[in-house]
């Protein structure tokens, strides 16, 4: 155990009071409630009763402008280059209104994808979209060479995951984009199970696209997703799924003419929920305070105990061989994970389950005696 990354630990748990009230080991569906977020909606609140809508031009465009600045730096981006939106499936239809399928009609998705990502595809099968389905040969992860074989000149967008959801495995998204771009393709990327828990740098893996949001490891709750699009690659976009966020001078009101902003704001259809701007941006600021690097190396660190704590108990989790390319997520298969959530949920453990198996996701706040209770835990409710 490294006393340095235990101590981060000791330091960040009193700033999340719900980690008091169970062993909650569920971050890869929603990160914990921070005291800092707490504090941020609470000041959103007062800022509306006293302000009322100028608190608009005040205050929370301010803190808009704030929280793309700190995602931003998060991935290595600049500011100008992000959107918020509130849901990673309407960031993906905004993407997808500015695409044309005639010339290059294929959309190269893999099945390990969360399913927002191909039924994004499939819904636009009319305007021409084709779905390419990657196949994952063990449920963890899927070769570069299905995306080598796959990627060529019918393909207009490869649009795949950071981290998949149901097995943590990281794919390595500067391979798959240089893959993309070689065959003149964009390249897109679902980073919402990524940003946080490990060091994202889009400019360094040359993405186009790359969306993340509060609701898992970057601790800011549901509500908001921040979307990165490469500079060079805005003014060739003009999303269809559009609204008056989206102007260059929204404030001018101008309904005769519509000319779209040259930043990343063009992407934004209209009017925020400011409440999880405020939640997000002191989540964000969490992150940034401990650094993506701690963070990674204080999860790993605990994932490698959980493992090894699960196969001591006899138990077999489904994870990578190779450790580095693994981040967060354990799964476990086991017969009825519904039930066995259930029953936990009973002892006071919170975790979920996808089909098939339990989902386990331990953060830098947990400790490995929560590990310890979650492995006897599982063990008493499978094995009685
Ligand atoms: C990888 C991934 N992408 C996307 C989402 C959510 O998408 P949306 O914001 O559209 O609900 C989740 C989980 O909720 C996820 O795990």
């Amino acid at each position: 155990m490294n006393p340095l990354t235990d101590s981060l630990t000791s330091r960040w748990r009193a700033e999340f009071p719900g980690l008091e009230r169970s062993v909650y080991m569920n971050t890869c569906s929603l990160g914990q409630l921070s005291r800092r977020s707490m504090d941020g909606m609470q000041r959103f609140q007062e800022q509306w009763l006293s302000y009322g809508a100028s608190a608009w031009y005040e205050l929370w465009l301010g803190e808009m402008a704030d929280a793309r600045a700190r995602f931003a730096r998060l991935i290595n981006a600049r500011p100008n280059e992000i959107a918020i939106l509130p849901s990673v499936g309407v960031a993906l239809s905004v993407i997808g209104s500015s695409l044309d399928f005639s010339a290059r009609p294929e959309v190269v998705v893999t099945e390990m994808d969360f399913p927002t990502i191909p039924y994004q595809w499939m819904a636009r099968g009319e305007e021409g979209a084709q779905l390419r389905l990657l196949a994952s040969p063990d449920r963890v992860q899927v070769p570069l060479e299905s995306f080598d074989q796959a990627i060529g000149p019918r393909t207009g967008l490869v649009a795949t995951t950071h981290v998949f959801f149901t097995s943590g495995w990281v794919q390595d998204i500067a391979a798959i984009s240089a893959l993309a771009h070689e065959a003149g393709a964009l390249c897109l990327v679902d980073g919402y199970q990524a940003a946080g828990q490990i060091p994202v740098d889009v400019k360094a893996a040359d993405v186009d696209v790359y969306i993340s949001g509060g609701l898992k490891w970057l601790l800011g709750g549901p509500g908001i997703v921040f979307m990165y699009v490469k500079e060079e690659l805005i003014p060739q976009l003009h999303p269809t799924t559009t609204g008056w966020f989206a102007a260059k001078d929204m404030f001018k009101f101008n309904p005769e003419r519509f000319e779209m902003a040259e930043d990343a704001r063009r992407f934004e259809p209209g009017t925020p929920a400011v409440a999880a701007v405020y939640a997000a941006n002191a989540g964000l600021s969490i992150v940034e305070e401990i650094g993506p690097e701690a963070i990674r190396a204080r999860t790993a660190a605990l994932d490698a105990d959980l493992i090894r704590r699960l196969r001591s108990a006899g138990l077999q989790p489904r994870i990578p061989a190779d450790m580095t390319r693994h981040a967060g997520i354990v799964m476990l298969p086991v017969d009825d994970p519904p039930a066995a959530v259930k029953a936990l949920k009973e002892r006071g453990i919170i975790i979920d389950y996808r089909p098939g198996s339990l989902r386990l996701s331990p953060y830098f706040y947990n400790t490995e005696a929560e590990n310890q209770l979650l492995v006897d835990g599982i063990g008493e409710v499978l094995y009685g």
